[in-house]
């Protein structure tokens, strides 16, 4: 009987530290195994609807569409084109160029892909206010996204500008 007891108990022993290495042997390499992102490996973009703390609802490129018939709610001031210019040299002249001709005027566009001429009249004609912002705050096909880095309001004024060098 005593045997009996010893055995049932080594048995039981056995069960419960297999269980217990087969826990910490996956609980070990859980983090090793485990898809990661290394940070600034991807850009995530935001989900459709999200709102950010003081922000506005960001809608997102899919539906350019509905951005473009967005009114630009900042009037064209000379203080609104100042503010556009200035964010314009930081933050587009890398590729589309000092004068927004496009081609490879940027320092960055002679790597990548040319850029439009923003100043043609056809193109300015084509496109709403709206539709511009829309492209600056989420992207477009290749171009980067600038909603993180400039406001709203900053891409409505950086329309501003741009509308101010069309070409006549
Ligand atoms: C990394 C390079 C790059 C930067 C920086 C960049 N763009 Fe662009 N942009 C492009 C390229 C390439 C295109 C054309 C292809 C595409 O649609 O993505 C484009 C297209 C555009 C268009 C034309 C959209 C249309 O078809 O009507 C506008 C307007 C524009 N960019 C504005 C801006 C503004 C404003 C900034 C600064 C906040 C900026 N871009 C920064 C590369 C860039």
């Amino acid at each position: 009987m005593k045997y009996v007891f010893i055995l049932m108990l080594l048995v039981v022993g056995a069960a419960a530290g297999a269980w217990g290495a087969a826990i910490v042997v996956r609980w070990n390499d859980d983090m090793t195994q485990t898809a990661r992102i290394v940070p600034g490996e991807r850009v995530f973009p935001m989900p459709p609807g999200v709102v950010p703390r003081d922000g506005e609802l960001i809608v997102p490129k899919e539906q350019r569409d509905v951005a473009a018939k967005r009114p630009n709610p900042v009037k064209v001031t000379d203080a609104s084109i100042a503010i556009g210019r200035e964010r314009y040299v930081t933050f587009c002249v890398p590729c589309h160029g000092p004068e927004a001709k496009g081609g490879i005027t940027g320092l960055v566009a002679t790597k990548f892909i040319p850029t439009p001429d923003l100043t043609n009249a056809e193109l300015q004609k084509q496109r709403t206010d709206g539709y511009w912002h829309s492209y600056i705050v989420v992207g477009g096909a290749v171009m980067p996204a600038y909603g993180e880095a400039l406001s709203s309001q900053e891409a409505w004024h950086i329309v501003n500008f741009l509308r101010s060098v069309a070409q006549k």
